[in-house]
């Protein structure tokens, strides 16, 4: 079986946005591959965070992804500051990256823009993300638009090293699903739904109280018509909601659009924020029991030990190749 890569930067919260645009597909995917998660927890630091407050956060995203169906039967559940080999093979590649090739990264070109005091961290941040896909031999690396040139720094890290030292590593391959539904801002359908603190009324937490979100649903943008009808470009609004509809959902958007027929909006609205909720609810409700439980910490101890023995086979050979060596 393909083995599959996912790292996830404990930053922000959860929305419903990341649930139907990323967590779901991550989630059917695990059937398919031999899949490996982890908590990019050290490339949170690259910026200064409050220790508790990122002690919490990884706790808390690591629930909620079991919650929503990340399997840890499954897959390989780990902390990546657990596993030590990772920054050491980080600092071989390192050594075998060009200063040009890092800063010409354009997600560090714009986070070191009128910024004086970025760490060194922000400049080296894709290579230990190389570390990350490379030690396991990842076939796949399901990424954002965003993060995908971070990939190609990592094919290019690794012809480099196979050209000098022999065949070390497997090239990866970012996989960017252009398919995936992208859920909008509630109160403005252009936008994409984002951080539901940046936006409180727009956006829908994970873990957000039910009630909230429910009328954060009944108070979305919609239009002055009265159809129920899926036109992007000229009813975003009412288009979103039927997205969110169907994604959660077994009916498709012609059956949507047949149910309410001559219907009000209030009440394809109650229909979305019943489907919304009792996903919502369920969710929840797993994440509660894990939440202060044990078993967290039991699928991190057992998820790590597969981690650490092929980041340790991988970093004792780069090792051995470059010299490393008693
Ligand atoms: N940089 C990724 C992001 O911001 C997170 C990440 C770290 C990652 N290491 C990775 C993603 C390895 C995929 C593979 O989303």
């Amino acid at each position: 079986m393909k083995r599959l890569l996912t790292g996830i930067k404990p930053s922000g919260e959860l929305t419903l946005g990341n649930y139907i645009g990323a967590i779901k597909q991550m989630v059917a995917e695990q059937d398919n591959y031999e899949t490996f998660m982890f908590i990019a927890d050290m490339h949170a630091i690259t910026v200064r965070q409050d220790p508790k407050e990122l002690k919490e956060r990884i706790r808390k995203l690591l629930a909620l992804y079991i919650a929503c169906g990340m399997d840890p039967n499954k897959n390989k559940i780990y902390l990546q500051s657990e596993n030590e080999y990772i920054a050491s093979l980080s600092w071989i590649l390192e050594c075998h990256t060009y200063y040009g090739e890092a800063s010409r990264m354009i997600q560090f070109k714009e986070k070191s823009k009128n910024n004086e005091n970025f760490s060194v961290g922000l400049l080296t941040y894709p290579i230990l993300m190389a570390a990350d896909i490379l030690y396991c031999d990842a076939d796949y690396v399901p990424v954002g638009i965003d993060q995908v040139q971070h990939v190609e720094l990592a094919r290019d890290i690794a012809t480099r090293i196979n050209n000098v030292y022999g065949n070390i590593f497997k090239m990866p391959e970012a996989m960017v699903k252009e398919s995936a539904i992208k859920i909008k801002d509630l109160k403005d359908p252009l936008k994409k739904m984002s951080k539901s603190e940046d936006n409180p009324q727009g956006s829908i937490a994970l873990l957000d109280d039910i009630n909230v979100i429910r009328k954060k649903i009944m108070g979305a943008t919609t239009d002055s018509e009265m159809r129920i009808v899926y036109d992007m470009d000229n009813k975003p609004g009412i288009s979103n909601l039927i997205n969110i509809a169907t994604s959660l959902s077994d009916y498709s958007k012609e059956d949507i659009e047949k149910m309410f027929e001559g219907k009000n909006y209030g009440e394809f609205k109650r229909f979305v924020a019943d489907i919304v909720c009792d996903e919502i609810s369920k969710i929840q409700e797993k994440y509660n029991e894990l939440i202060n439980s044990d078993i967290l910490d039991k699928i991190l101890d057992e998820g790590i030990k597969e981690s650490r023995k092929l980041a340790k086979e991988k970093y004792d050979l780069l090792r051995e190749k470059v010299g490393l060596i008693r």
